[in-house]
């Protein structure tokens, strides 16, 4: 059965190394996984009195966008060890208003990307935090910290290491199980 699943990419820039790592994310997934990026470029900061007000377009637009999916898929650079601000507000508009949350039950997954050194560790991690909150079941393992990503892809914008791509390919299969493992229910994996 096909799943939807909403990519939600923490990097505004072109030329993003997380959009490129996304893109082939979606490559690489199980046929039966539909990746979709949902846009967070536009989206105003996070404000109660707007809600209050009638709550902007790209607000409704981020989380009718979100809501229907079976699951969503962080790829996220790191911000002075935590995540991009820009991604920190979509969380927070997906969010509300209080009780109607576009994240809860969702199963999810993150991937960090840095050029650097260490993975981007610490997004990877606060990103986590938000998510226990959330109720947003995020896949314990296996975990992926990408480094030195700078390096990774060629004129087609395709990651050309053979063992980077197969690390990826069993990130997204073993998400893929995450997904049906929460969607479906614990029992009824075993068929
Ligand atoms: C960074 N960068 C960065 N890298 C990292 O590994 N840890 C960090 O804490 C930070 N901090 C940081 C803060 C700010 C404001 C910027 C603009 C950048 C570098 C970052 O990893 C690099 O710019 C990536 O290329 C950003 O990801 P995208 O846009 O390529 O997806």
């Amino acid at each position: 059965q096909d799943r939807q699943i909403a990519v939600i990419v923490g990097s505004l820039r072109r030329e993003s190394f997380s959009r490129k790592v996304a893109l082939n994310l979606a490559r690489l997934a199980p046929a039966h996984l539909k990746l979709g990026i949902v846009e967070i470029g536009d989206l105003p900061h996070y404000n109660e009195d707007a809600e209050k007000d009638g709550p902007p377009a790209e607000w409704t637009r981020f989380r009718s966008q979100v809501a229907p999916a079976d699951g969503v898929l962080f790829v996220t650079p790191e911000y002075n060890r935590s995540i991009p601000g820009a991604l920190k507000n979509a969380i927070d508009v997906g969010s509300r208003p209080y009780g109607k949350s576009v994240w809860a039950k969702k199963p999810a997954a993150i991937v960090s990307v840095t050029p650097g050194a260490l993975g981007a560790f610490g997004a990877n991690h606060h990103l986590r935090q938000s998510a226990v909150f959330l109720d947003l079941p995020m896949m314990p393992q296996p975990e992926a910290y990408l480094s030195g990503v700078g390096k990774w892809f060629g004129e087609d914008g395709r990651i050309t290491s053979e063992d980077t791509n197969r690390f990826l390919a069993g990130f997204m299969s073993a998400y893929a199980d995450w997904v049906e493992k929460l969607l479906r229910g614990p029992g009824e994996l075993a068929d």
